[in-house]
């Protein structure tokens, strides 16, 4: 393999070519983003894939050949940055939200948070807003709708771990596979309910009109950009394709934008110095402007707690593994071969943990994303997002929400760990055993 990005990896435990005879388990560089590969490999339906199918449709996550290809050119002007500017006050808005519901949890002397529980909700509560619209304030009161997606989330999780309910039949047979069934059910009643109503008001209003209209508040949502999409031939998506690409977003941006900032908040608990460096960047950008908001121009102000964020995604990448289909014989610099139909497990985690790219790979040190330390690395050294073709469309919303969300946690509150060391578990999405709990402190107004 590789000799850079480390062929095998050092840590993941996954199978390797010894036990499934087909599966191979390599580092990043090979598979990921190499320019003369991609024509080679597929995106593998990893076995998740299956059980996310019903949820999920044929949504760019789990979509293949040119029905991807084709909406992957229809999605892309959806996360264009004049679309995504309007989001930035979504996230803000979302994130005071927490931020009160922390202040007063605080005050009755509940300070301790699982924060995969608190900023999953957060992320939630954003994406409805972007993706739908709707508002269902589901950070204070209930949403059955948002409980169905956490629902969902789970239910994939736990029949992933238990071998004999990887059987269709004998799944919808059990309580969890009604379950799941349900909750599918009421997730694509409200998509559809809500493409009809929007349908509906279409005819009327006009298309120029309506987004005359969105413009001037600023809200064109994910709904209306896949409504208003259409491919070369002037086609648009179907009301299916549109439910499949809009569930696809609410579950590929919560769980994986929620793990990264719990973690770079659990990295910033345990380096008080770099949490400290990070809110200073931040009180300084704010320094004499009320309210406190993160404007989309501020992004680029914040390049240490920019690299605070990258550091975390390296250590705690929130998805540690991808996987691809060879579509043909992959022969590798050094003349092995790959050959036709071994589907490759590429070890994000393990390719942010090689030690020859990575000294010390379990320190966490921000300043190894200094550009300056940055020019000799190769680009695929680093790939929370993955790479290549079939990489994170929504990695530039992630960061921009993760951004917004840190800068003002730190600007309100101190972070401190809780007590005992959180053990990695990765599901989905990378999470600790028994939830990542952390201590919150309110920063009086004065020192923010
Ligand atoms: C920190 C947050 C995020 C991380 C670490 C992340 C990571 C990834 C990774 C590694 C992939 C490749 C998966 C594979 O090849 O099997 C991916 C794909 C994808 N992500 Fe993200 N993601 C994040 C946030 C988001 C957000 C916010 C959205 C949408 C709003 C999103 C939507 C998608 C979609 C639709 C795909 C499939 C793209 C395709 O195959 O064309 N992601 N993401």
């Amino acid at each position: 393999m590789d000799s850079e990005l480390g062929g095998r990896s050092p840590v993941h435990t996954g199978p390797g070519e010894d036990l499934w005879g087909r599966v191979l388990l390599v580092g990043g560089a090979l598979a990921c983003g190499h320019p003369h590969l991609p024509p080679h490999l597929h995106q593998a339906g990893a076995l998740c894939s299956r059980f996310l199918k019903p949820w999920l449709g044929d949504g760019l996550l789990l979509s293949g050949g040119d029905k991807w290809s084709r909406h992957r050119r229809m999605l892309t002007p959806a996360f264009h940055f004049n679309i995504l500017k309007s989001y930035v006050r979504i996230f803000n808005d979302s994130v005071n939200i927490m931020h009160a519901k922390w202040k007063r949890l605080a005050s009755e002397g509940s300070a301790h948070l699982d924060m995969f529980e608190h900023i999953s909700l957060m992320t939630l509560d954003s994406l409805q807003k972007c993706v739908f619209s709707f508002d269902s304030n589901c950070q204070e009161k209930p949403s059955e709708y948002i409980a169905a997606i956490l629902e969902l989330s789970a239910l994939v999780t736990k029949r992933h771990q238990q071998i004999i309910l990887h059987m269709d039949f004998l799944y919808h047979l059990t309580s969890d596979g009604r379950r799941f069934r349900r909750a599918c059910r009421l997730v694509h009643d409200f998509t559809d309910s809500v493409i009809q109503e929007r349908r509906r008001t279409l005819p009327d209003q006009g298309l120029d009109d309506l987004l005359k209209a969105k413009a001037k508040v600023k809200t064109l949502d994910f709904i209306d950009v896949l409504l208003l999409a259409k491919d070369e031939d002037g086609k648009e998506l179907s009301d299916e394709d549109i439910r499949a690409e809009a569930d696809t977003f609410m579950f590929a941006g919560h769980d994986t934008t929620a793990s990264g900032l719990a973690w770079v908040l659990y990295n910033l608990a345990r380096h008080p110095e770099h949490q400290e460096r990070c809110r200073q960047e931040v009180r300084e950008l704010l320094r004499d402007r009320e309210p406190k908001e993160i404007e989309w121009d501020d992004l680029t102000q914040l390049p240490f707690l920019t690299m605070c964020i990258k550091e975390s995604l390296r250590l705690h990448p929130p998805v540690t593994m991808v996987s691809r289909c060879c579509t043909q014989d992959i022969v590798l610099p050094d003349g092995r071969v790959i050959p036709k139909g071994v589907i490759c497990l590429i070890s994000i985690f393990g390719t942010h943990h090689n030690p020859s790219v990575w000294p010390d790979p379990e320190v966490y040190d921000p300043f190894r994303f200094d550009p300056e330390n940055t020019k000799e690395r190769s680009p695929l050294a680093f790939i929370p997002f993955s790479a290549g073709p079939r990489n994170c469309i929504g990695q530039t919303f992630a960061m921009t929400e993760m951004k917004v969300v840190l800068a003002l946690t730190l600007l309100r509150f101190r972070i401190l760990p809780a007590g005992e060391e959180p053990r990695r578990k990765p599901e989905l999405i990378l999470r600790a055993e028994g939830g990542l709990w952390l201590r919150v402190e309110p920063l009086s107004a004065g020192h923010q």
